[in-house]
């Protein structure tokens, strides 16, 4: 019997990279997922991946920065599967990797929309349908790098920064009611956000390269694992954690002088 046996689970941004491989534990461990994204194609991939492996799982175009299509993405998990046991919320938009004072003010705004708003309203309504089954897991996607900074990334951090401001205050306000809120802080992962990144910037390739204790990036189902292993009942007393899977990147930070 898997961890996450006939569980229901929201994935957002589940067409490709860290989100894609979270569908692919969840089906290996019995669980059915909603994979949301705005990437139709790869959400058709992550369905058929996910059916291949005998799990059961349903595409749902969510743009995760719309409330009604968050709203529709809940609806639509409830209105299938009855409830929804756990959520992963995932979706981003990556840094354009610009100094802040050339950062343009929509850039900030579109990056705050989808990696700071998209997590709030994901939370909101997903909390919502939770509170109504009196039981829930949440786990933020957070980064490695939300305990420091990377050079360029200033929307990026901000936002990341903000979603475990997010996770802890729903820890304080939704424990009572048997909702456990969770972060998962990646290292850098090989995924097609990422090698896009170090194809075209090679000052944040030989950054990130120079960060992790463990010499190498890793695969997004490794991380995946400890954003899985929140969602299952194994976690049933971890709330308000921030898991950081980042190969000891931020172990060497912590210890330079402030
Ligand atoms: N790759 C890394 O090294 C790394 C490092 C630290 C943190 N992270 C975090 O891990 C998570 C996954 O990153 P990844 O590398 O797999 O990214 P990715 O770009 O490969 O996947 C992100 C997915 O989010 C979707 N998405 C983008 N905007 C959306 C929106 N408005 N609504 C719904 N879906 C949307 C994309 O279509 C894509 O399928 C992110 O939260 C990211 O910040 C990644």
């Amino acid at each position: 019997m898997g961890d996450l046996e006939d569980k229901i689970g929201i994935v957002t941004g589940g067409g490709r990279g860290l989100g894609q491989a979270c569908c692919d534990l969840i089906a290996r461990e019995g669980g059915k997922v909603v994979v949301a994204d705005i990437n139709e194609e790869g959400g058709a991939e992550t369905v058929g991946r996910v059916r291949d492996a005998g799990g059961e799982a349903m595409f749902v175009r969510t743009d995760v920065s719309k409330s009604e299509d968050v709203q529709a993405m809940v609806k639509a998990a409830v209105d299938t599967y009855g409830r929804i046991d756990f959520a992963i919320n995932n979706a981003m938009i990556p840094p354009p990797f610009l100094p802040l004072a050339d950062l343009s003010e929509d850039e900030w705004h579109r990056t705050i929309a989808v990696n700071l708003t998209g997590v709030f309203l994901c939370m909101k309504y997903e909390i919502q349908a939770m509170m109504k089954q009196g039981i829930g897991a949440i786990v933020n996607i957070g980064s490695g790098n939300e305990h420091g900074a990377a050079p360029g990334c200033a929307a990026y951090i901000a936002a990341k920064r903000g979603l475990l401001g997010l996770t802890a205050v729903a820890t304080l306000d939704y424990g009572e009611h048997n909702i456990r809120v969770n972060a998962v802080g990646p290292g850098t992962m090989v995924t097609p956000a990422m090698r896009e990144a170090l194809e075209e910037n090679a000052k944040h390739k030989e950054f990130l390269e120079s960060l992790a204790p463990i010499k190498r990036f890793s695969d997004p189902h490794e991380v995946a694992e400890a954003a899985i292993w929140l969602c299952s009942d194994k976690a049933s007393f971890v709330h308000g954690h921030a898991l950081i899977a980042d190969g000891g990147a931020s172990a060497g930070k912590l210890m330079k002088p402030a």
